[in-house]
């Protein structure tokens, strides 16, 4: 049986792990689960799926969640220490990585470090400390198992060859909401235009970032790691039907995409059954009703973000750090309404400028980057608002 501590349990990817460990039946079982803020959602899953532990990052909610689960036999923790150690725990044999932005980095470092196999859907941590985050993946003889639905197409396509044939890894984008849009408009759009995505239901941060393009930069630098690629072998597509997940050119020339209907319940389910397959959840894609694929070339004029992507991917040591930490200040203040859409990435380019490179940071030279990094962007926001 495999023991699984979901990481963000109640958001948009935690809900589908658990949708998907369910229907797995009993050879998965969900031993612990964690949450922010949402409380009485995460007692709720707890008490559902019977969990050992429960940890609930922002204390303030911790008297409530103890409460809520106080006629069971649950270890409630609080607190980002706590989970560390849901993922440390010796009841786990896997961690899905779900939670959102850079509180993910030390419960990932601790899971790796405790020889745990890492489900990975948050991609920051990867984008800050990626070269550390393999590096101790290796030491430790640790799997780290792609969720995003790029990076897992990517890991799905490159197993019908070697490592070394690879030649380049294609990368698609549905371009977001906003890719037809003229420049003159897109500088007035709405936060609640910009939560709006075509074609994937997914928490807030990703879905702004994937309307400006930086979470297609993200995606760069966390393939650039995962894979260990040079940042020139990696390339972006446009493809609006969100069909292909991604595709990967072996030195023969021979292309291999990985395609069907976007759901994360499908890269999740994988990571959780790899080296094995099991029937799924996402429904059959039917090729002949979507018609037509397309693919262009983004068009970085207009989405200047995915060249923040390639500069970080390229330049490495602290600035994928500054890259991730920079990008959570300007999606939260866009979303408060003190950013203007096309100020984001405005921001997160003048920070980048700003920052004297670390190369191989340690972590704490990484969460120092951060910082100033997160620092330097408020006074962005102050100056812009
Ligand atoms: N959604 C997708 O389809 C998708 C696809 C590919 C990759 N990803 C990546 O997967 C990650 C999660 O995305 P999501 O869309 O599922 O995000 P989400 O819906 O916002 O959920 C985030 C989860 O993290 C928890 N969380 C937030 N801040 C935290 C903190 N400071 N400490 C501990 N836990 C915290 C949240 O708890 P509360 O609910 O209590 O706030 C929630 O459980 C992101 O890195 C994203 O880029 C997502």
């Amino acid at each position: 049986m495999k023991r699984i501590a979901i990481l963000g349990s109640t958001g948009s990817v935690g809900r589908s792990v658990i949708e998907v460990i369910k229907r797995l039946g009993s050879d998965y079982r969900a031993v612990a689960v964690s949450a922010n803020s949402q409380w009485k959602m995460l007692a709720d899953q707890a008490r559902e799926l019977g969990v050992d532990r429960v940890a609930i990052a922002n204390q303030e909610h911790l008297p409530k969640l103890r409460e809520a689960l106080s006629d069971m036999d649950i270890d409630v923790g609080g607190g980002a220490e706590a989970l560390c150690e849901i993922a440390s725990g010796e009841e786990v044999d896997l961690i899905v990585a779900s939670v959102v932005g850079a509180a993910g980095l030390a419960p990932v470092l601790a899971g790796i470090e405790h020889g745990k196999t890492i489900a990975i859907a948050n991609k920051e941590p990867l984008v800050m400390a990626g070269e550390l985050i393999m590096a101790k993946a290796k030491e430790n003889n640790v799997s780290l198992l792609p969720v995003d639905s790029e990076h897992s197409a990517v890991f799905q396509a490159m197993q019908s060859g070697r490592r070394s044939e690879v030649s380049e890894v294609v990368i698609t984008a549905s371009g977001g909401p906003f890719y037809a849009l003229p420049l003159s408009e897109l500088k007035d759009v709405t936060a609640e235009r910009a939560l709006d995505h075509p074609t994937w239901n997914m928490g807030e941060k990703v879905t702004v970032d994937s309307a400006c393009l930086v979470n297609k930069a993200l995606e760069v630098v966390e393939a650039r790691w995962l894979f260990d690629l040079d940042p020139a072998q990696i390339r972006v597509l446009i493809h609006p039907q969100s069909i292909v997940h991604s595709l990967v050119k072996f030195c023969d020339g021979s292309v291999l995409a990985q395609m069907a209907l976007p759901d994360m319940k499908l890269p999740i389910q994988y990571a959780l059954t790899y080296p094995e397959r099991r029937n799924g959840l996402t429904p059959d894609l039917d090729l002949s009703a979507i018609g037509q694929l397309t693919f262009a070339e983004p068009d970085t004029g207009r989405f200047p973000a995915l060249r923040l992507g390639y500069r970080a991917a390229e330049v490495g040591g602290s600035m994928g750090a500054v890259l991730s930490a920079a990008d959570e200040v300007a999606v939260e203040a866009f979303l408060q309404g003190r950013l203007k859409f096309l100020q984001m990435v405005e921001l997160i380019e003048d920070v980048m400028n700003a920052h004297s490179v670390v190369h191989s940071p340690s972590l704490d030279q990484i969460l120092a980057a951060d910082g100033e990094a997160r620092e330097e962007a408020r006074r962005w926001v102050s100056r812009a608002h």
